[in-house]
């Protein structure tokens, strides 16, 4: 039990799928999980565990940007002992080489929020995936035949920023490949814990070409991410 997540510990799975939409958590057990159970309601944000191939996994939401993330990282890794987390989530491509439907996994977050210089002061800590699951989910995506491609992303406070255009362009030029809301603070929390931690994007816009996936292509794209995850964890 811990502030947000009203459930016994043993409610909850060791290894947790974390989509940023609480009704993709619910849509994801209902599709991919045989017997799954709600754990969480508390402020809608579900949280279902059930199992994959016989394996236990939980799905819970997070909600979107890192403060959201952080309350429902800290509570899984610090009180339920969670071992595993693989965030799976949407982005924009912010890159030319990094197309609409692409799906990506996040060796590393740089990011503008101030949480880590408030964590670190004068250090600018680099967070990163877990070598081992980034290696699992190369050979997944692959043995499903699923391109995946692996780099930088740009975990932003803002969706609507007035300097975007100016920030995406300097990641550009350091090859980043998207930007999203959330892996910074996932994986500094998942090295503060010794968790395994990997963010799986899905790119649903184009900052590059302005281009949007339809609903269709999201949920396709999405399921193929899923797959991944749920194979890995
Ligand atoms: N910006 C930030 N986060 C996102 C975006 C975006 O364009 N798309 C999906 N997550």
């Amino acid at each position: 039990m811990s502030i947000h997540i009203n459930a016994d510990k043993s409610a909850v799975a060791d290894k947790v799928l974390l989509p940023g939409d609480p009704l993709r958590a619910k849509y994801i057990a209902d599709t991919f999980l045989e017997d799954a159970k709600c754990y969480n309601t508390v402020r809608n944000m579900f949280g279902f565990t059930g199992t994959y191939k016989g394996k236990r996994v939980s799905i819970q939401g997070t909600g979107m940007g890192m403060p959201s993330m952080s309350i429902y990282a800290n509570e899984l890794m610090a009180d339920f002992g969670v071992k595993t987390v693989i965030r799976i989530g949407t982005c924009g491509s912010i890159h030319p080489d990094i197309r609409l439907r692409d799906v990506l996994a996040a060796v590393g977050a740089s990011t503008d929020s101030n949480m880590n210089h408030d964590r670190f002061g004068s250090i600018s800590y680099a967070p990163t995936a877990n070598f081992e699951l980034m290696l699992r989910a190369s050979e997944a995506a692959h043995n499903l035949g699923i391109p995946i491609k692996f780099g930088n992303v740009f975990t932003s406070d803002k969706f609507y920023d007035d300097r975007l255009e100016e920030k995406t362009g300097l990641m550009r030029e350091y090859g980043v490949m998207a930007v999203e809301m959330e892996t910074a603070e996932l994986y500094t929390l998942a090295a503060k814990y010794g968790v395994s931690a990997l963010s799986l994007l899905t790119v649903s816009y184009s900052l590059v070409t302005n281009e949007l996936t339809t609903t269709e292509e999201r949920e396709k794209t999405f399921n193929d991410m899923i797959r991944i995850a749920l194979e890995i964890i």
